[in-house]
Formats: C-alpha cells, sequence, structure tokens
C-alpha cells in the first residue's frame, strides 16, 4: 500500500506519482483546499487536496485526526513561502489523486503535540503515545542501538545465548519477583535480577564468550531510572581480566556513540577508585561534567566549639566537608532554604554556608551565621582548601560520612543544573577499588558491594578474612554523566574462595548448598577464569537520546508503582487457577 514512506517525499521524487500510508496528524480546511499532514514511522508529508479532484477531496473531507489513509498522488513544489525548513519533507507537497480511508479513529484521549499529558494517560493509551514522532524517535534508537551492539558482539566472536526466566532467585540485591508452581504446589520459581549464574555457568561449559540482551526483574523501589522488568546487555568471557574486558567494553560504547549519535567519547576513559571518588564526589558514580569538589574540613574543626562540625570531626564514621560554589554569592536567603529543604530529603540536618564578599579582607569579607563559631585558623584553612574567590559561596555538610556523602553529592548535581555550571556533553568513566564489603550497622553483618560472586583483588584466603572490610574487589562499573550504564567483575573461580565469601556474608554451608550447591558443584569440575558485565540497555537508551526516565524509551514500561494502567496488570486471579496452584489469598492483604 505505499510507494515510499512518507519522510522519503523529498525533491527528488518532484513531478513523480507516489502512494503512501498512514495517519493523519493534522487536517486544516483552507476555503476550499484541505491540508492533510499524514505521518507513518519516518515522518510527516503534506498531501493537499483540491476540490477539482472530486472524489479525493470529498473524502478528505470526512477525514480527522488519527484515521488511516492511503494516499496516491503527485509530488509537487511548495508554493513560495510556504516551505517547511523543519521538515524533511517541507519543500514539497502530494497533491492528492486518490484518497482511501484504511480505518476511522476516535477522538483521540490526547493531542499528540500535548506535553502536558500525564503520565498515567500516556501509559493507558500507550499505543496512541509511542505514535508520537519523539517516542517514534526513542524507540527507533533503541532498536538500532541494540542492532549495533550485537553486531560489534558478533563481529568479536560472542555467542547470544539464552538463559531461563522461570528459575532460582538470583541474589542482585532486589526482592525477586515469584512465580508460583503448579506443578510442585507451594513451591515457586524466581523471576532472574540477571543471568549473574547463568552466565557463569555458560563459561564453565566452555562457551568462552557469551552475550544476551536479557530481561530482569527486580521488585525494588522505583525511579526515574529504574523499572521493575528492565533488559540488560549481558556479558561473560573466559580467560580475559578487568584490562582487556574493560578494553573491549569501552571500545564498544564508544563505536557506538560514533555511530548513532557521531559523538567521539575520549579514548581511554578515564578511570577513578571508588574511594577517590567517594572523597570527591561523595558518590560512586559521579557526574563530571560537573566541576564542583568536595574539600575535607573536618581536621580544621577540632578545636571549633560548634558542635554541629566538631562532633563529627571527631567521629570516625564522620566526615565534615565544604562545597565551594563559584559565584554562588549570588543564592538569595530562599534559594538558600530551598538547598537546605533538598539536603534534608538526604538526612542531613542543616546546610551550613559561608558567603565570600572579599577574601582579601577575611573574616571581615564573610558573611555566614556560623562565622562566630570559627576560629582564625579554621576560616584560613577553609578558604585555602577550597580556593574561594570574591563572590563565591560555601556550603558544609556535617554528619556521619553516609549522609553527608549522599546530601552533599546530590546538592552538588543539583547546583550544577541550577546554575549552569555542566561542561560538555559527555563524561564517561570507569570507576574500579571498589570494596568487597559494606560493613550494614543496623543489621551487623557485611553485604557484598557488587554480588557474592565477584573476586577478591587479594588471593589469600587468610589475608581476606582476617581484614574483610579493607578488601577490594576486582569489580569495575562504567559511569556515564553520573549514571551507572553498567557494571561487572572478574569473579571467583575457585571453590575456596567461594566459600569463603558466602561465609563473611554470613551464608552459612547449608544454606549456600541449598540456594548455590549447583554452583559450588561446578565450581569443582573444571572452571576456567572468568569475569563480565552488563549494560542497563535502557538507562543507555535514555542517555543517547537526552530522555529523562527510562519509562521513555521502553515501549510498554510499567507506572512508578509497578503497574500497567493498560492491561491493568497486575491483576487478581480466578478463585480456580489459586486452587490449582494451591494458593490462597489472606483476606486481609499484609497482615
Ligand atoms: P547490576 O546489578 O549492576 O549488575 O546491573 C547492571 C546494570 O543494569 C542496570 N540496572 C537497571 N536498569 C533499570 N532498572 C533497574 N531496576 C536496574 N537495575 C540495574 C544498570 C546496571 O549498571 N549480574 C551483574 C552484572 C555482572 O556482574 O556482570 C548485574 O546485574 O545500568
Ligand atoms: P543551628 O546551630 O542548628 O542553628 O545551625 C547553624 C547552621 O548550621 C545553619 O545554617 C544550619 O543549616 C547548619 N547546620 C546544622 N546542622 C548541620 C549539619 N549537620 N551539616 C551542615 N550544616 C548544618
Amino acid at each position: 500500500m505505499r510507494s515510499h514512506y512518507c519522510a522519503q517525499v523529498t525533491e527528488q521524487l518532484l513531478d513523480q506519482q507516489v502512494e503512501v500510508s498512514g495517519w493523519v496528524h493534522r487536517r486544516r480546511d483552507h476555503g476550499g483546499i484541505i491540508f492533510v499532514d499524514l505521518r507513518d514511522r519516518s515522518g510527516l508529508v503534506q498531501v493537499v487536496f483540491d476540490p477539482d479532484v472530486g472524489a479525493a477531496f470529498e473524502e478528505a473531507d470526512r477525514v480527522r485526526n488519527e484515521f488511516v489513509l492511503r494516499v496516491k498522488g503527485r509530488v509537487r513544489r511548495r508554493p513560495e513561502g510556504t516551505v517547511n525548513t523543519e521538515l524533511a519533507t517541507g519543500q514539497v507537497e502530494i497533491f492528492g489523486e486518490e484518497l482511501e480511508i484504511l480505518n476511522r479513529a476516535k477522538t483521540p484521549p490526547f493531542q499528540l503535540d500535548d506535553d502536558d499529558v500525564g503520565e498515567d494517560v500516556r501509559l493507558r493509551y500507550r499505543y496512541i503515545d509511542l505514535r508520537r514522532p519523539e517516542m517514534q524517535r526513542r524507540i527507533q534508537t533503541r532498536a538500532r542501538v541494540t542492532r549495533e551492539l550485537r553486531r560489534f558482539l558478533d563481529d568479536k566472536g560472542f555467542l547470544d545465548i539464552e538463559t531461563p526466566t522461570l528459575t532460582r532467585a538470583t541474589p542482585e540485591g532486589a526482592r525477586d519477583y515469584l512465580v508460583p508452581s503448579r506443578v510442585h504446589g507451594g513451591s515457586f520459581y524466581a523471576l532472574p535480577q540477571s543471568p549473574q549464574l547463568f552466565k557463569q555457568l555458560l563459561m564453565m561449559s566452555g562457551f568462552d564468550r557469551y552475550y544476551q540482551v536479557a530481561r530482569c526483574f527486580r521488585d525494588e523501589d522505583l525511579r526515574a531510572d529504574r523499572q521493575p522488568e528492565f533488559t540488560q546487555l549481558d556479558i561473560e568471557t573466559s580467560f580475559m581480566d578487568e584490562e582487556q574486558i574493560m578494553g573491549l567494553t569501552e571500545d564498544m560504547i564508544r563505536e557506538l556513540f560514533k555511530s548513532v549519535l557521531d559523538v567521539e567519547l575520549p579514548d581511554p576513559f578515564p578511570r577513578m577508585s571508588y574511594a577517590e571518588a567517594l572523597h570527591r564526589f561523595g558518590i560512586d558514580r559521579p557526574d563530571l561534567r560537573i566541576p564542583l569538589e568536595l574539600v575535607e574540613v573536618a581536621d580544621l574543626m577540632d578545636e571549633v566549639e560548634f558542635k554541629v562540625f566538631a562532633g563529627p570531626a571527631a567521629d570516625p564514621k564522620g566526615r565534615v566537608t565544604a562545597l565551594r560554589v563559584p559565584k554562588g554569592g549570588e543564592l538569595t536567603r530562599k534559594q538558600i532554604d530551598d538547598y537546605t529543604a533538598f539536603v534534608g530529603r538526604y538526612g542531613a540536618r542543616g546546610l551550613a554556608y559561608i558567603k565570600v564578599n572579599s577574601v582579601a579582607e577575611g573574616r571581615e569579607g564573610l558573611q555566614s551565621p556560623i562565622l562566630k563559631f570559627l576560629p582564625d585558623n579554621a576560616v584560613q584553612g577553609i578558604l585555602e582548601r577550597t580556593g574561594a574567590q570574591d563572590g563565591d559561596l560555601i556550603f558544609f555538610g556535617a554528619d556521619k560520612a553516609k549522609v553527608v556523602n549522599e546530601s552533599l553529592a546530590a546538592l552538588r548535581v543539583r547546583l550544577g543544573h541550577d546554575l549552569g555550571l555542566v561542561e560538555g556533553a559527555w563524561a564517561p568513566l570507569w570507576v574500579v577499588d571498589f570494596p568487597m564489603f559494606e560493613y550494614d550497622d543496623k543489621d551487623q553483618r557485611l553485604y557484598a558491594l557488587h554480588h557474592p560472586f565477584t573476586a577478591p583483588q587479594v588471593n589469600d584466603l587468610d589475608q581476606l578474612k582476617a581484614a574483610p572490610e579493607q578488601a577490594l574487589s576486582r569489580a569495575y562499573d562504567m559511569v556515564v554523566n553520573g549514571t551507572e550504564l553498567g557494571g561487572g567483575s572478574i569473579r571467583i573461580h575457585q571453590p575456596a574462595m567461594q566459600q569463603a565469601v558466602f561465609q563473611l556474608l554470613g551464608i552459612g554451608e547449608e544454606e549456600a548448598r541449598e540456594k548455590f550447591g549447583f554452583l559450588l558443584d561446578a565450581l569443582e569440575y573444571g572452571a576456567p577464569p572468568h569475569g563480565g558485565l552488563a549494560f542497563g540497555m535502557d538507562r543507555l537508551v535514555m542517555l543517547m537520546t537526552g530522555s529523562r526516565s527510562i519509562r521513555d524509551v521502553m515501549a510498554f514500561p510499567k507506572t512508578q508503582t509497578a503497574s500497567d494502567p493498560m492491561t491493568e496488570a497486575p491483576a487478581p486471579v480466578t478463585e480456580a487457577q489459586l486452587r490449582e496452584l494451591n494458593l490462597r489469598i489472606r483476606k486481609h492483604p499484609g497482615v
């Protein structure tokens, strides 16, 4: 039903007969002449219906927005003054000679060019929402990205191998989605949080290089860059070390950006240790486009009587830092109050500041509610270390390190955007040298920072057991513009080491056997050294298309409450289905 896609109808086709099919984007009646902007996945073309061509004109009179049409006509130049330079087809129009209405449409629940439609409505009528040219562009870019990545990996000898969706729990730190088994009443499959264990087993089977565009399921709190089901480009290799894996995947991302966006990313990507990232930016995924850094000032505070600072300065788990904001002196009281409320969301109990009017005047040139608490050497030290200049403002965070890091890291990004300080378009980096474990004060136990299959940098079991909190892992994360795009590690391939790590994580022998017995067994039958990583495809496409949420690059995402307004999933099931599954719903869910 077409000779061309709409956007292909350009000057090259002048005077030719074409046939296009698509949706009515807009219909305008201009005193006896009808204009229809016809839309398909490629874009728009203008079709003109003149009363001289009777039958087509009469049909055109009946069409409304979102009707589906097939049009035949001749391409002609648009009259002077009506050229639209924003459209690929803006120099020409189709003079409509034949029009067939293939289907009618009710008035859509929202205008496609209305930017102010609530997300619930958009998702309820997602099939219409996806017709919007920008959604078309995003989803098409996504397909292109997947294609390029597959091509890269295929060319490098990677095998695309599928792994099960109905499986057992894979520990990536989120809650599992469970599927009841009918045949085995009372037993459940878990949907994979990632193909982690299967891809390791594939290495033990000798496949050497594996990849998969894999759907992962995680029942966790949702955010702009988190969905309950999402897609990973999952990779695993044997006999490669972290340098080689990082090198290869970095090449892959560089080639991808070049071919899809014509962007040259740095070669190589900069690297930063986890410790340095936390020290300078308060976070392990710093947005390096923002030129603001945290500066340690705890040691200047020993003699300060101001408890807010002195307390955390003396606490080994505390942190006192300064964040210099160039030209921040222009911030109003109201803005500072807003930022104070903002950091409050991350647990900060306040946001002390000093306005720097004149560095040369020393204390006299400063303005701050906390100035009276600070002795001269502290003031001098703060000015020197932050490199403060006239007109700047210095914010302070003082609390447990975790609170200071989380609140000031978020403030740093917010200030960067609010004050227009973002430099450059793309800032990729590798974060390396993660700790193996993180001690949780509340649960009084160690947690794996990555996952429990990540190899430590030390190979010595006794050394690891003696000081687990000091141990670094062979993990690496790729961060782009403050988003964790992907992460992975070299894995443990020695059974003794795997057992030791389980032990340190408080996973007893019995529990390890029951949950991961198959992995422990497999490690005994010739496991090669192996490692890999996984990229978040949704996040990658979100960044590459400049979208604000991963929901905008998924055809059918879920809402913030993990539901789908279109299919109304999740939904109750019938009593009969429950019985078949040996399940009974509690009268009062959650009690
Ligand atoms: P990780 O848990 O870091 O590693 O996940 C890898 C990447 O997946 C993306 N991601 C998500 N994207 C959208 N919604 C989510 N809820 C979500 N959770 C994670 C992120 C992240 O960097 N098996 C390991 C990988 C490995 O070690 O090879 C894993 O899953 O971009
Ligand atoms: P207060 O003594 O509570 O009136 O606080 C004096 C100043 O210190 C105010 O500007 C507070 O915002 C700030 N402040 C209080 N607690 C903290 C904290 N934990 N970190 C940084 N600044 C704080």
